[in-house]
């Protein structure tokens, strides 16, 4: 008979993330049907600032309290709604028990219950069975397949929503993959992470950081950022392409405007086309000529990834731009994708990019999140584990990119405990598997 893991309480909280923002906790403690011993297992979900349109819904209580973004009524779901429909349950079922959390909240968008809520007692459930089995979270998504480390998407310059400053991109990232390994890869970031420190501060700009820990200067252009990333490198003894590639997060879904806020008198809405605005440097794109820009960008400077670079509904300007750039880079569906297998199953259908970015908050359930990743790989899409913006101490999404080898994970700078922690997991996990 399989092992019976007793769901026999599920209990939610309510903490602060790394904005200082509230979010959902769960504790979820089972109890071994054959030995009697109970354990728990605990999950903290992250939080999006640039979050994408069609992501599932983050309840949030809209009161006076912490100034609308308290998560009382979700976590009032957890130890009420969730509660009664799991215990009982076994811990072991995973499919099975993010089946009932899908049927109890009954919408699509899972705003009755919260993706908040049903995502910290879903991971709080495989936290808890893999104790149980006496497995370490890669082992128990992965069973005997994780072998690969990723290799970080290393987030140093922020822009956009993340920062104060007038840098459009959100994110400019630094990929080690000449790295022989994890821990060596880890090494070449920070140090980069310091040489453009020390850079900034010769050139008198701030090296105050953003969200996800990145430098956040005052910079005149995207240009000017992937020049400043590139001198960083060559500083601190490294050499581009050689050792590291650069990647870029537009999270191009917050430049969309209508006729209205374009500058210019324009017919591209009429030709299908959407409009870009960017609001800090004031530039105006359509659909065609943002596609120009990616590819003339690439074609200067050694960009390896590109994340969200046309709106979440631009499905035409993705297809255009994948012909153009798919053979040569990776083009990430963050926003466009959602870690949801139907907009995923769409985007393969009609060609729109060859990568997705996994967040388990996009969507809600931990089996959803597999799904989607399984779905990526079989149609030969890359997959990037990923924080939030908004993050916590939990360290889940480095134990997922092990267990299905993404062999990417996007978790910001080496600076800020809360996304060192994710590092600092995978330096634990290499040693396991690889000695
Ligand atoms: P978010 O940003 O967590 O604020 O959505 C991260 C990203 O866009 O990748
Ligand atoms: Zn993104």
């Amino acid at each position: 008979m399989e092992k019976y893991l007793e769901i026999i309480e599920v209990h939610g909280r309510e903490i602060l993330d790394s904005r200082g923002n509230p979010t959902v906790s769960a504790t979820v403690t089972v109890k071994d049907r054959e030995s009697g011993r109970c354990l728990q297992g605990m999950a903290a979900v992250p939080s999006g600032a640039s979050t994408g349109q069609f992501e599932a819904v983050e309840l949030r209580d809209g009161e006076t309290r912490y100034f609308g973004l308290g998560v009382q009524h979700a976590v009032k779901n957890v130890d009420e709604k969730i509660a009664s429909v799991l215990v009982g349950e076994n811990a072991l079922e995973q499919i099975r028990i993010d089946r009932i959390l899908r049927e109890t909240d009954g919408t699509d968008n899972k705003s009755n219950l919260g993706a908040n809520a049903m995502l910290a007692v879903s991971m709080a459930v495989a936290r808890a069975a893999a104790e149980a089995l006496g497995l370490p979270l890669y082992r128990y998504f992965g069973g005997i397949s994780p072998r690969l480390l990723p290799v970080p998407m290393m987030n140093i310059l922020n822009g956009g929503a993340h920062a104060a400053n007038t840098v459009d991109v959100q994110e400019f990232m630094i990929m080690p993959a000449g790295a022989p390994s994890f821990k060596e890869g880890l090494r070449w970031c920070a140090e980069v992470f310091h040489a453009l420190s020390s850079l900034l501060h010769e050139k008198s700009l701030t090296t105050s950081v953003g969200d996800e820990g990145g430098f956040a200067p005052e910079l005149s252009s995207d240009e000017e950022a992937i020049a400043m990333i590139i001198e960083a490198v060559e500083r601190a003894g490294y050499t581009m392409e050689k050792h590291f590639m650069i990647a870029l997060d537009a999270a191009s879904s917050e430049w969309k405007c209508t006729a209205d806020c374009f500058h210019e008198d324009t017919m591209a809405t009429s030709s299908g086309q959407m409009l870009y605005h960017l609001p800090k440097t004031g530039v105006d794109y359509t659909t065609d000529e943002l596609v120009k820009h990616w590819i003339c960008l690439v074609k200067k400077y050694p960009i390896a990834s590109i994340e969200d670079p046309l709106d979440e509904e631009d499905w035409q300007g993705w297809q255009k731009l994948t012909m153009e750039l798919g053979d040569k880079v990776q083009l990430v569906g963050d926003d466009l994708f959602v870690t949801n297998t139907n907009r995923l199953q769409r985007g393969i259908a009609q060609g729109c990019g060859n990568s997705i970015l996994i967040k388990l908050n996009q969507i809600g359930t931990v089996s959803e999140t597999l799904d989607a990743i399984r779905l990526a790989q079989e149609a030969g899409y890359t997959a990037i584990a990923s924080h939030r913006s908004g993050e916590t101490e939990d360290t889940t999404i480095a134990d997922l990119a092990v267990a299905m080898n993404t062999g990417q994970i996007k978790t910001g700078a080496p600076s800020r405990s809360e996304r060192v922690a994710k590092y600092n997991r995978l330096l634990r996990i290499e040693e396991e598997l690889h000695g």
